[in-house]
């Protein structure tokens, strides 16, 4: 979800105004992705690298995503969002720890659409704590395979994310699920995060039912044999 700061520079206005349009933008995203039948939605809300920015930035999106779950909690969870973080908890507030549980408790049995919400997260990180679980249990080499890893990271949960969207113009990863991604489809869009809604939606998901997905493999016509 890039671009915040850019879409606030834009109207003259502190770079919090931008983060905060970006709370509303991804309320209404999510409402979005699920009337199209998206069951799952994973966003990159505070980055491992993000604690590099000026403390102010880092206490107002601190302080957002607690005045973010009051204001929005109550309606996704009768929207029948699940909510999940993902992310190293150890390093965050006790409050918004508190915040993040509530969020996932209350909404736990919910099935129209999971919203997976990544925070002090990166896929380095996500890589290296998975190890430790397999080093801190013990695990034989042998039963260490992709497998085991993927049932032992962030995202256990979920499948494999078929489309990835970075917004904001940057052509990056930026340290995101970079395991998961191995075969998503990659759409960059120019839009800035707070502007972004149901047309951009659009263009990515129809972008997407135009790629041809292979994971390696050949595509149904090349498959075919000479001359079929
Ligand atoms: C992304 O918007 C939001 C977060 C990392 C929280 P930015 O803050 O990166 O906005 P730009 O890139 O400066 O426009
Ligand atoms: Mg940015």
């Amino acid at each position: 979800m890039d671009g915040n700061g850019r879409w606030a520079r834009r109207r003259f206005m502190p770079r919090f105004f931008g983060h905060k349009q970006g709370v509303d933008a991804l309320v209404r995203a999510v409402d979005a992705f699920a009337d199209r039948g998206v069951q799952y939605l994973t966003v990159f809300a505070f980055s491992s690298e993000n604690w590099k920015r000026p403390s102010e930035e880092v206490t107002g999106l601190m302080s957002l995503v607690l005045v973010a779950v009051s204001k929005y909690l109550t309606k996704m969870a009768s929207d029948g969002v699940r909510i999940r973080i993902i992310g190293d908890r150890t390093a965050v507030s006790d409050k918004l720890r508190k915040a993040w549980e509530q969020a996932e408790t209350m909404t736990q049995h919910n099935t129209r659409i999971t919203l997976a919400v990544a925070f002090n997260y990166g896929g380095r990180w996500d890589v290296v704590q998975a190890c430790r679980q397999a080093l801190a249990l013990g695990l034989d080499p042998q039963q260490l395979d992709e497998n085991w890893l993927a049932q032992h990271m962030a995202l256990s949960f979920a499948p494999d994310p078929d489309l990835f969207i970075r917004t904001g113009g940057e052509m990056r990863i930026s340290n995101f699920l970079l395991w998961q991604t191995a075969y998503s489809e990659l759409f960059f869009s120019d839009c800035l995060w707070p502007d972004f809604g149901e047309a951009d939606i659009e263009a990515a998901l129809s972008a997407y039912a135009r790629r041809d997905r292979r994971f390696g493999g050949l595509n149904a016509d090349a498959a075919k044999p000479e001359g079929h």
